[in-house]
This record gives C-alpha cells, structure tokens and sequence, in this order.
C-alpha cells in the first residue's frame, strides 16, 4: 500500500467514523449547564472560556470524550460530563457546531509578527505553517481533526500552546503534533499568533 492511502486510513480510524450521529436540536437542551461559562450559543465571554460556536463536531467530541475520560484535565468541568452518554456528548457536539462563531480583534502590534508565523511558519526552527492544517482562514478541517481557531479568544489559544509547550496538554495523538510545533514557539510567538488568530477573518 502507498503511504498516502496508510495514512488516509490511519486518519479515518483515529477520528472514528462509526460514531452515532448528533442532533443539534436535542443538543441544545443538553448543552443547557454549558453555557453559564460557554455562554448559550457558545460565544463565550470570558477570555479563559474558550468558544465552542462554530467549532468543528468531530473535534468538539473528541475533546469531550478527552475531558470526560481524563486525558484531557480540564478542573473547570470536574464531574459535569460524567452522567453524559456518548449520544448526549454528539447531539451536544452538532449543536455547538450548528451556531455562528464570533470574531475579536488582533492587536495591531502583533499582527505583522503572528500573520508571518501562522502563513509562513518558521523555516529556520523547521516549523510548518499552521495554515497548512488549520486553513489559510482558519477555519481548520473536521474530517482530520484539525479544529477551526479564527476568532478564539487570545487567552485561551496562549494557554493551550504553552500547554503543548510544557507538556500539560498532551491529547494531540501518539504524532504529538501540536507539542511539535509548540516547542518551536517562543513566549513572544506565542503571544503574537494568538492575538492574531483572534482577529482572524
Ligand atoms: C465552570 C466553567 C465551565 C463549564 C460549566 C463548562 N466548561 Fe467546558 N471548558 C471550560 C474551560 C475553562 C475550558 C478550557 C480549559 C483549558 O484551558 O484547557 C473548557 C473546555 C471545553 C472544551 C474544549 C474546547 C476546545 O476548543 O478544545 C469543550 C468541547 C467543552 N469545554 C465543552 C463543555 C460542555 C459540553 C459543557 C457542558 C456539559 C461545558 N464545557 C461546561 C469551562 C467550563
Ligand atoms: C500538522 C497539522 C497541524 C499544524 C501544522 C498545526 N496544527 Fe494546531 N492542531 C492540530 C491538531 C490535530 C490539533 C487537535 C489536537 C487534539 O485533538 O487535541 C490542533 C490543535 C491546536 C490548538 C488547540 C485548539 C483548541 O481549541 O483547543 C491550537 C491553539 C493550535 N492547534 C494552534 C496551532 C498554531 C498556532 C499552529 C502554527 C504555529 C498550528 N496549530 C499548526 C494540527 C496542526
């Protein structure tokens, strides 16, 4: 077999293509206990809440079957995902996904620094762009489980890649994708690819 296709099939097994299908409108109901830190749509306010809306359904499951199941720590949501069943975390993964994603602003001083980073990568530290995975727009790519990041508040997005970083997130698979990359970024990185994939649209 060519490698192309190997990975193809590795790619479909990993995001599991034989989960029941979610439905949004039952999820809504469900997601009712979410939204007091997610808010209702799931354009969260605070900026250490990250927003749900928009986000790819694949990816939103994956992570909360990853927070529910402990591979992904997240203290906040102790406990809330337990009583859950692998249906109400789909239909609640098709509604988040079903609403409208709002976007920030980036901050003019970084944009020039964090644009260079997410559409050019960093060739000397041998790190790719993250356009090549996240899209050009930022909007990802669900059926690999890229997830969408255009519009994520900068808070969040700074903490998930020092997470990377230091080893404190480490549910991005057995090809530890994500800390790969994080490893090349610096603080400054950082803040400046965050602050500009909020504003980005
Ligand atoms: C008390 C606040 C709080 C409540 C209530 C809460 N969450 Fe969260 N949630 C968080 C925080 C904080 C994070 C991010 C943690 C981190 O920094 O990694 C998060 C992360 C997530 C993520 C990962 C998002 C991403 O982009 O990777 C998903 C999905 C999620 N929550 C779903 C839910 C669902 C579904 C519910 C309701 C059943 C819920 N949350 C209730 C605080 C909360
Ligand atoms: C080779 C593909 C690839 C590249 C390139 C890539 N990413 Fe990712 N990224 C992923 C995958 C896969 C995940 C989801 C991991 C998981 O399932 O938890 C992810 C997750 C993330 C998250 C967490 C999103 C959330 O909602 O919690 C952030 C933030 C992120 N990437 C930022 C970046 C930035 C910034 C770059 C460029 C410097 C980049 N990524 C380059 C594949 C990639």
């Amino acid at each position: 077999m060519n490698k192309l296709l190997v990975s193809l099939l590795l790619t479909m097994g990993v995001t599991g293509v034989a989960h029941a299908a979610g439905d949004a409108t039952a999820g809504q109901t469900k997601a009712a206990v979410c939204g007091a830190c997610h808010s209702p749509d799931g354009n969260s306010v605070a900026p250490n809440f990250p927003k749900l809306a928009g986000q790819g359904e694949r990816y939103l499951l994956k992570q909360m079957q990853d927070i529910k199941g402990g591979k992904r720590p997240v203290v906040e949501m102790t406990g809330l995902l337990d009583n859950l069943s692998d249906q109400d975390l789909a239909d609640i993964a098709a509604y988040f996904a079903s609403q409208k994603g709002t976007i920030g602003q980036a901050d003019p001083k970084l944009v020039a620094r964090g644009e260079a980073l997410f559409r050019g990568g960093n060739l000397e530290a041998g790190m790719p762009a993250c356009t090549g995975c996240h899209a050009p727009d930022g909007r990802g790519n669900d059926l690999a489980g890229f997830p969408q990041l255009n519009g994520q508040h900068a808070q969040y997005v700074a903490k998930q890649l020092t997470d990377f970083r230091e080893g404190n997130r480490t549910n991005d698979g057995d090809s530890m994708i994500m800390r790969s990359i994080a490893a090349k970024l610096s603080n400054k990185d950082i803040e400046a690819v965050s602050s500009y994939i909020q504003g980005l649209h």
